[in-house]
């Protein structure tokens, strides 16, 4: 077993973790961030994206290990507790969801996409979000979300 100190959604955390240990299963097990969710098993989908360090990360194709020293930010620690995200706002105006089992690797991978690139064209959304697959909407929605985000974020899309 390995020690670890990672601070999740602003809490720092000590643990004690086996060396092959996913960060996303140490955070749905160990910890209880369910709301990083796994859709596959070969880092294809995205959906357990989670900000690592402050960039996206799909946090089944990192270890735990690999995450000490560091602060991840979950779906869970996005918003403040009293207001959303403007990632999150879009989703909900946009409707940018269906199911919604893509939709915390989405809203996340946007914010990382949106910290490097504040006014992107469609292409750049499409293209920043390759990583992130989602079955029910199309896309369509989702580009439509994260471009209204940039807007609300002072950024505007192109
Ligand atoms: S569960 Fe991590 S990429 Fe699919
Ligand atoms: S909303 Fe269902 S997978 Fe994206």
């Amino acid at each position: 077993m390995q020690h670890i100190s990672v601070t999740v959604d602003g809490m720092e955390y000590n643990a004690e973790v086996e060396p092959r240990t996913l960060l996303v299963h140490w955070l749905r097990n160990g910890i209880g961030k369910v709301g990083t969710v796994v859709g596959c098993d070969t880092s294809n989908c995205g959906a357990c994206t989670v900000l690592l360090d402050g960039r996206s990360v799909k946090s089944c194709s990192v270890l735990a290990v690999q995450a000490n020293g560091s602060e991840v930010t979950t779906i869970q620690g996005l918003s403040d507790g009293n207001e959303w995200h403007p990632v999150q706002t879009a989703f909900k105006e946009c409707h940018g969801l269906q199911c919604g089992y893509c939709t915390p690797g989405m809203v996340l991978a946007a914010v990382d996409l949106l910290g490097e690139n504040p006014n992107p064209s469609e292409a750049e959304i499409r293209e920043g979000l390759e990583g992130n697959l989602c079955r029910c909407t199309g896309y369509h929605n989702i580009v439509k979300s994260v471009a209204y985000a940039a807007e609300l974020m002072g950024g505007g899309s192109k």
